[in-house]
């Protein structure tokens, strides 16, 4: 007889909405794994706003050590206004980011039943994929009052690390900031490359990428310049759109759009507007992957003002985990949590919050995890 196949899974339920999210992806993760034959081992981290105003720890190496040996993990929400904005953020989910190199962060955007849209569409069925570990997500700048000033900046990545300095002088002196964005061939060749397949294993040819070289020549030249040779040895059409055109059209008309390539300051905005577009960011899944430990968190935040009253809606989080089922390899389990959430929405009178409904975190997860046991009893 085979053992029973088990998978490690950290967990982070973070601040605000996100433990309780994340405790209805894990149920439903569970009852998938009941019904396709695989058990989950949790492994909880406490790290949050909570944590560190106790503590005063963010996110210790030991912890990124230790998250190391897990097959995934799971988040729910960083932020929590008791802590100044960017502490926590910077401080967990980008070091998550970048410590374990998921450069890709995938963001698809599908309508789902009785979810209403605000466009003018039947449905949505978008993928995001934003590159994740460059741009002006490095984290590299400094602020100045004086005439001239020099930053030194420090970064490190999985194929490089990087140390330079800015000088600048002002005539006459002047308060300044000053960020930097950064692209390296290798960083934009390995996620057009990763939209490519993408787009190819939804039988598409073709991808948008958001752009900006109009006004940013500089680093997005260079991206379109890249990103096109890239898809061209793919065999996938590179179209580029300026990102303020695209968001345009994703709203006039998204039914036309299927794969969007974006740096990571343009992922990070144009995914929120297709979490709109597609039915409210309630139902928007994501995942951070990489060739080491890989991330699968909603793409909403903690919503601190409705934490603790049960009218969060989960189901961004349960497709979260679906996600992440797949990423591990197992197909079956994924698309029956999908088919779970499409048929819970389709079919139930009793729908969360977010839709009119009055279903709480809790029911709105039971439901679907009900859901997954019956198909494969029926099955
Ligand atoms: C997201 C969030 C993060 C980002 C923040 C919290 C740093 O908005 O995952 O989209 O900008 O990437
Ligand atoms: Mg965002």
């Amino acid at each position: 007889m085979t053992a029973k196949r088990t998978y490690r899974i950290a967990r982070i339920g973070g601040d605000g909405i996100g433990p309780e999210v994340v405790a209805q992806a894990s149920r439903v993760a569970e009852a998938a794994g009941r019904a396709w034959g695989f058990d989950i081992r949790w492994t909880d981290y406490p790290f949050g706003a909570g944590h560190y105003l106790k503590t005063g720890e963010i996110l210790p190496e030991s912890a990124l050590d230790e998250l190391a040996g897990h097959d995934a993990l799971l988040l729910g929400a960083i932020g929590d206004p008791a802590v100044k904005p960017g502490i926590l953020e910077q401080g967990i989910l980008l070091k998550l980011r970048f410590h374990f190199d998921q450069y890709v962060n995938l963001r698809p955007a599908k309508s789902l039943p009785r979810v209403p849209l605000p466009v003018k569409a039947d449905s949505v069925d978008i993928v995001v994929v934003r590159e994740n570990t460059e741009d002006f997500y490095m984290n590299l700048g400094g602020t100045s009052g004086g005439k001239a000033f020099e930053i030194d900046f420090e970064a490190s990545r999985s194929a490089y690390d990087l140390k330079g300095k800015v000088s600048l002088a002002f005539e006459p002196a002047c308060h300044s900031a000053v960020q930097l964005g950064i692209a390296t061939e290798a960083g934009v060749r390995r996620i057009t490359e990763y939209a490519c397949k993408t787009a190819k294993a939804r039988n598409e040819d073709e991808l948008v990428l958001a752009s900006k070289s109009n006004a940013l020549s500089w680093i997005y030249g260079f991206w379109e310049e890249v990103a096109e040779d890239e898809a061209a040895r793919h065999g996938v059409k590179c179209s580029v759109a300026n990102v303020d055109a695209l968001c345009y059209h994703l709203v006039r008309d998204p039914a036309r759009y299927g794969v969007i390539l974006t740096p990571n300051m343009f992922g990070d905005i144009v995914s929120d507007l297709l979490a709109g577009i597609a039915g409210g960011l309630g139902t928007a899944a994501g995942a951070n992957i990489g060739g080491g430990l890989s991330m699968f968190e909603p793409v909403h935040g903690s919503a601190p003002d409705i934490a603790g009253t049960g009218r969060a809606n989960p189901v961004a989080a349960i497709l979260s985990g679906a996600v992440m089922l797949r990423h591990l390899g197992e197909t079956g389990a994924a698309e029956a949590v999908e088919k779970a959430v499409e048929g819970f929405l389709g079919e139930s009178g009793h729908l969360p919050f977010e839709f009119g409904g009055t279903a709480s975190v809790f029911q709105v997860g039971e439901a679907i995890a009900d859901r997954i046991a019956m198909e494969r009893s029926d099955a």
